[in-house]
């Protein structure tokens, strides 16, 4: 297994809609075991193949309550209740801004061996799930924010990027 390489916002290809995954082989399931180290290594709940690089429908999530679980080609199928919250991105470390959620989702999507399956989520899964979803298809947490929280928190993305790469280029 093998750490990958977090892809900071606004790189390619966090604003491409991901290819949907149709080899279900062993490097599929390598990926998947190096995306969960990676989410792990870097304290998140929830991790999308284009934030490591890989234009692909593969996300891993885990909400501490329950197991950990990876999704190959999601679908949201149904959405219900609402619910606004703060969320943060391992793209655009260090800026958090209240997103609002579908409270339970139904989920259509395929496990490591290409099987289809649905199931139903809520509360913070439901929130991962979303959130990591929207990456699938180019859309980040701030997207999803006002107008001008979203300019505001940008403007703060720039002044923490621009520290934390050239802390990068330093080491
Ligand atoms: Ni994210």
């Amino acid at each position: 297994m093998a750490e990958m390489k977090i892809v900071l916002y606004p790189d390619a290809p966090l604003q491409d809609e991901a290819e949907p995954i149709t080899e279900f082989d062993s490097s599929l399931r390598e990926l998947a075991q190096d995306m969960f180290e990676t989410m792990y290594a870097e304290d998140g709940v929830g991790l999308a193949g284009p934030q490591v690089g890989v234009s692909k429908q593969i996300l891993v999530a885990h909400d501490p309550d329950l197991d950990p679980i990876c999704l190959v080609n999601p679908s949201i199928f149904e959405s219900e209740g609402e619910e606004t919250s703060e969320e943060g991105c391992l793209s655009i470390p260090q800026i958090y801004a209240p997103v609002s959620r579908a409270t339970r989702i139904r989920v259509h999507a395929l496990n490591l061996d290409g099987r289809p399956y649905d199931f139903e989520a809520t509360g913070l899964l439901a929130r991962i799930i979303q959130h990591e979803v929207d990456h699938l298809h180019g859309v980040v947490f701030l997207d999803r924010t006002d107008v001008f929280s979203r300019e505001d928190r940008l403007r703060e993305w720039d002044a923490v990027r621009g520290r934390l790469v050239s802390a990068t280029s330093r080491s």
